[in-house]
């Protein structure tokens, strides 16, 4: 595929990357001044040089690169190794129908509707200041497939048949009836959050209306591999817990 004006690059260098958009303007990096005029024509994986002679590979970018390099940030995000165990322990399909509270600046929302090829994402969002971050952001992300109210999902979730709800807000456990409520049978709700007495408390309402109820960490250690091989010293030591249910009967 050859590049046309306004696709997205990921400008790769020995140390130094940049995602861009196809463009005709001159793009300063660390290492000199690109002119993105002249990616019009190329294809991914050929290069391009800084007016100093710097080399940068032409990547074709994913959803993770839109997370660290395009999208804003407003409330604090669910993380991709978070989102990876949503994925793997519901083996939801990507013809799903989801819905997600509160959207924040639309991460999970985003992340979900990606992989969602064939489905579809509702998220719930209540305050205005991260509506206007999250529509930017799904905007950004050219997905479809996502429809964002501005809505309190503790009043009401409207949708019904859903396959999977995930809830990343301040007091789950005044929505897990009405989510029970709303999921299909076989369905999956999904609770994240970063402190141990919500999931405590949002656990003791799980364990009425759901099956399978379980709670999980997932403690990601990066390490590094210069000189010699050992974990990192700094890294990502708390996100949050998951917890999930299963409905099985109506
Ligand atoms: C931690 S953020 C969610 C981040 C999001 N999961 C992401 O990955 O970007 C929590 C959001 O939930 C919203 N919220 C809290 N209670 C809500 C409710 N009852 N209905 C809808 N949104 C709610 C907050 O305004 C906030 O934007």
């Amino acid at each position: 595929m050859k590049l046309r004006l306004d696709d997205r690059v990921l400008l790769f260098g020995k140390d130094e990357s940049y995602l861009v958009t196809v463009s005709r303007r001159k793009f300063n990096v660390k290492s000199g001044i690109i002119n993105l005029g002249n990616l019009i024509g190329k294809s991914y994986g050929s290069k391009i040089k800084t007016h100093i002679g710097k080399e940068f590979c032409l990547v074709k970018p994913t959803v993770i690169d839109y997370f660290s390099k395009l999208f804003t940030r407003g409330a604090q995000v669910i993380l991709p190794k978070d989102i990876s165990l949503i994925l793997a322990y519901t083996g939801i399909s990507p013809d799903s129908f989801v819905v997600d509270a509160g959207t924040g600046s639309g991460y999970l929302t985003i992340f979900l509707a990606h992989y969602l090829s064939g489905g579809k994402v509702v998220t719930y969002e209540k305050d205005k200041r991260f509506v206007r971050v999250a529509k930017e952001n799904i905007k950004s992300s050219g997905l479809k497939n996502i429809r964002l109210k501005k809505k309190d999902i503790s009043k009401c979730i409207d949708e019904r048949n859903v396959d999977m709800i995930t809830l990343d807000l301040q007091h789950p456990g005044k929505i897990i009836k009405n989510a029970y409520k709303s999921l299909a049978v076989g369905g999956w709700l999904v609770v994240y959050s970063p402190t141990v007495d919500e999931m405590f408390e949002a656990g003791k309402k799980m364990k009425k209306y759901f099956s399978d109820v379980k709670i999980v960490e997932n403690i990601v250690r990066e390490w590094q591999s210069e000189r010699t091989l050992r974990p990192k010293t700094m890294g990502l030591m708390h996100t949050g817990w998951l917890m999930f249910g299963r409905k099985v009967s109506s």
